[in-house]
């Protein structure tokens, strides 16, 4: 009897182990399958502890569309208008946001990090958050080579003090005359210079630390184009370059009353004719130091042999004419076949074979 016993114990422990195993088992394919549907398993962890080198899941897709989004893309960033920073610092929040929710002990990617980030997170988002960020890029890049300068104006200025007589003019950021912007960016009567803002200046002609100073980037090209010019036999003399804010208000008042008398309207209306010949304060290119006036005041001067080879030859050395004869109704200006304006040999020469003024050139121009 004690066998029989014996033997019926060892067939309930085998049992008792077959049970065991087939549990184990069974746990483990459970547990597979739940880690593949949470997208939690060990393969998954990896890439997702890269956290900022990748990102694979769908949070990537609802932090762009609603919460960065409506944030970011508001009335003053549309869009159409998002800059580079901007995007910049969406993905720097989604990235870190990432970081966070997966417990990451990395240090935040530089920005040429992020930039690549971006890359591999739109090769792996849905193909409508590709796309848009894709189309912000180029859209980015198009107005970058399409206007003066991005983002090159601030508020119109509403204290100016020709306000009064229809001058609203928009004061241009400082860093758009001091940057390379310089070359393209418009001072008109509707764009001014930034309160206060005095360029660095040279002489226009290095020999001759009395003649008429220009931005300190502009008076070398001056100089050269006069060195060639004197080599040809003519005399580019500078008659008028940097005009300070105060010396503009001189001129433009001295212009004011010479109307005034000449015409005998009344102040009001002189202020508006007379800004066709000299530009109320701020709004003009001598301001910023950007252009020179040469050898006369007189509108003949485009008959004399030193206007022929300026219009041969200005562009070369990075200047063009600033109010042509068949520009007045879009400059507002006067002819002046004495006024150039220095805006690099390249966009010189673009500008003169396009046969446009620079505001047309340019439309749209300032934007920002
Ligand atoms: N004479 C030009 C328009 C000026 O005042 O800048
Ligand atoms: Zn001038």
């Amino acid at each position: 009897m004690p066998q029989k016993n014996n033997a019926k114990y060892a067939i309930l422990a085998v049992m008792a182990a077959c049970v065991i195993v087939a549990a184990l088992v069974g746990v483990k394919i459970a547990s597979n399958i739940k880690a593949q549907i949470e997208g939690t398993t060990a393969e998954n962890n990896i890439t997702k502890e890269q956290g900022s080198e990748l990102i694979t899941d769908n949070t990537f897709i609802s932090d762009y569309t609603s919460e960065e989004g409506s944030e970011n893309i508001t009335e003053e960033s549309s869009a159409e208008e998002i800059t580079t920073e901007t995007k910049l610092s969406i993905l720097e929040r989604i990235t870190s946001s990432k970081k966070e929710e997966t417990t990451v002990k990395t240090t935040v990617p530089a920005t040429s990090k992020i930039a690549d980030s971006t890359t591999k997170a739109a090769q792996t988002v849905s193909t409508t958050v590709a796309a848009t960020i894709a189309s912000t890029t180029t859209t980015t890049t198009k107005k970058a080579e399409t206007t003066t300068a991005a983002a090159t104006t601030v508020k119109p200025k509403s204290d100016y003090e020709y306000a009064k007589y229809g001058f609203n003019p928009t004061p241009v950021r400082e860093s758009a005359l001091t940057g390379d912007g310089y070359l393209t960016v418009i001072i008109n009567r509707d764009y001014c210079i930034p309160d206060g803002y005095v360029p660095k200046l040279a002489p226009s002609i290095t020999n001759d630390p009395d003649s008429y100073k220009l931005d300190y980037r502009v008076a070398p090209h001056y100089n050269e184009m006069y060195l060639a010019a004197k080599k040809d036999g003519i005399t580019l003399t500078p008659i008028s370059g940097y005009r300070s804010y105060q010396k503009q208000k001189t001129n433009f008042e001295n212009k004011i009353g010479r109307v005034m008398s000449a015409q005998g309207i009344k102040y009001d209306a002189a202020v508006v004719v007379a800004s066709k010949t000299v530009l109320p304060p701020g709004l003009s290119e001598h301001n910023a130091g950007l252009a020179m006036d040469i050898c006369s005041l007189e509108q003949s001067f485009d008959q004399s042999k030193e206007y022929k080879w300026l219009e041969k030859h200005a562009a070369e050395y990075g200047f063009i004419l600033r109010y042509p004869k068949d520009k007045v109704n879009v400059t507002e200006i006067i002819y002046e076949p004495w006024h150039y304006r220095y805006v690099g040999v390249e966009l010189a020469q673009k500008i003169k074979a396009s046969g446009l003024c620079m505001e047309e050139y340019f439309s749209g121009y300032n934007a920002g």
